[in-house]
């Protein structure tokens, strides 16, 4: 029986189902291992069961042990895993695509109304009783009719695309290439970001982290928005410089942002906590049930497949 390292608590079923298929060492405590404490962990292992929250660089890929072969990492996002470092030592990454779209999509648009509707003001009167309603109370952004610019339309994007689409936005893209038109459904395809961003009453950000996505958001390219724009993030902090977009929104170039995820997670920038036009989630993005044992339950598969084949169908190195 293959030995695996599991790095995080996942949900009991999984854990079961991971116990079944493997020699499976288990963090019943949830603890977060250093990078040192992981090094460690994988000794005589021969793959990872990561999470997003386990930092795999080069150097902490480069210092497990020989026998490591798969890190399969418990998400659809990778940004946490030196992908060429892994190459280079012959350790083959995985990951959890399609299973989470509609959980993560969902959250998507959570940030889309809780930003543009001033949910977290909203949230906050109504907890310490000091609201009054009156014709101009807490008046928001309607999304009917605004455009919304989706950054990356893969099955987050679509999806968002498709739930925004039906309450009646106006959708744009940007994406490498152009989908096709099944794929489109009707959106509006802007072959670089400038011409996207332009156009983005909100802004969806759904692209993965990678060297070309790093810090996308930044200080020059807010500037391409129009004025009172609202941005949101479900995919990773890492494509936003903060500073650039807490200063948007001190100059009400940018309305509201809805954010999910951040750079240095679980902190995020404690500019953000000023704005009450800030409506922030804890990375939720895939946080039901239903979706976190399809993720578990894949993040095993995928090793599975991998040891009994040689390869894997989500193989992303
Ligand atoms: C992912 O899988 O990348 C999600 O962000 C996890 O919640």
């Amino acid at each position: 029986m293959k030995k695996i390292l599991v790095t995080r608590k996942l949900l009991r079923s999984c854990e079961d189902k991971a116990l079944k298929s493997f020699d499976a060492n288990l963090n019943l405590n949830d603890e977060l291992y250093s990078q040192k404490k992981l090094i460690e962990m994988s000794e005589g292992k021969d793959g990872i069961l990561s999470s997003l929250t386990d930092k795999l660089d080069a150097e902490t890929i480069n210092k497990l042990p020989e026998t490591i072969k798969i890190i399969s990492n418990f998400a659809v996002g990778f940004g946490n895993i030196d992908l060429d470092a892994a190459k280079a030592r012959g350790i083959a990454v995985t990951n959890t695509p399609d299973v989470l779209t509609d959980a993560t999509a969902e959250i998507g648009i959570l940030l889309i109304l809780g930003a543009c509707r001033r949910a977290s003001e909203g949230i906050e009167s109504a907890k310490e009783s000091n609201w009054k309603w009156s014709a101009d109370y807490l008046i928001g952004k309607q999304l009917t009719g605004a455009r919304l610019g989706v950054l990356g339309m893969g099955r987050i994007g679509q999806k968002i695309a498709k739930i925004a689409k039906s309450l009646g936005m106006i959708i744009h893209y940007h994406n490498r290439s152009k989908l096709s038109e099944e794929k489109e459904q009707g959106a509006v395809y802007h072959d670089n970001l400038k011409s996207l961003l332009s156009v983005s009453d909100v802004l969806s950000i759904c692209c993965p982290a990678s060297k070309e996505t790093i810090d996308m958001i930044n200080k020059e390219t807010i500037e391409y928005l129009p004025k009172g724009a609202v941005v949101t993030n479900v995919a990773r902090g890492d494509i936003v410089e903060d500073e650039a977009l807490i200063d948007a929104l001190e100059r009400r170039k940018v309305y509201a942002v809805g954010l999910d995820v951040y750079k240095n997670e679980p902190n995020l920038n404690p500019g953000y906590l000023k704005y009450k036009s800030a409506f922030i989630l804890p990375h939720l993005g895939s946080a039901t049930k239903e979706t976190r044992t399809a993720m578990a339950n894949l993040a095993i598969d995928n090793i599975d497949e991998f040891f009994k084949t040689g390869d894997c169908k989500n193989k992303v190195n």
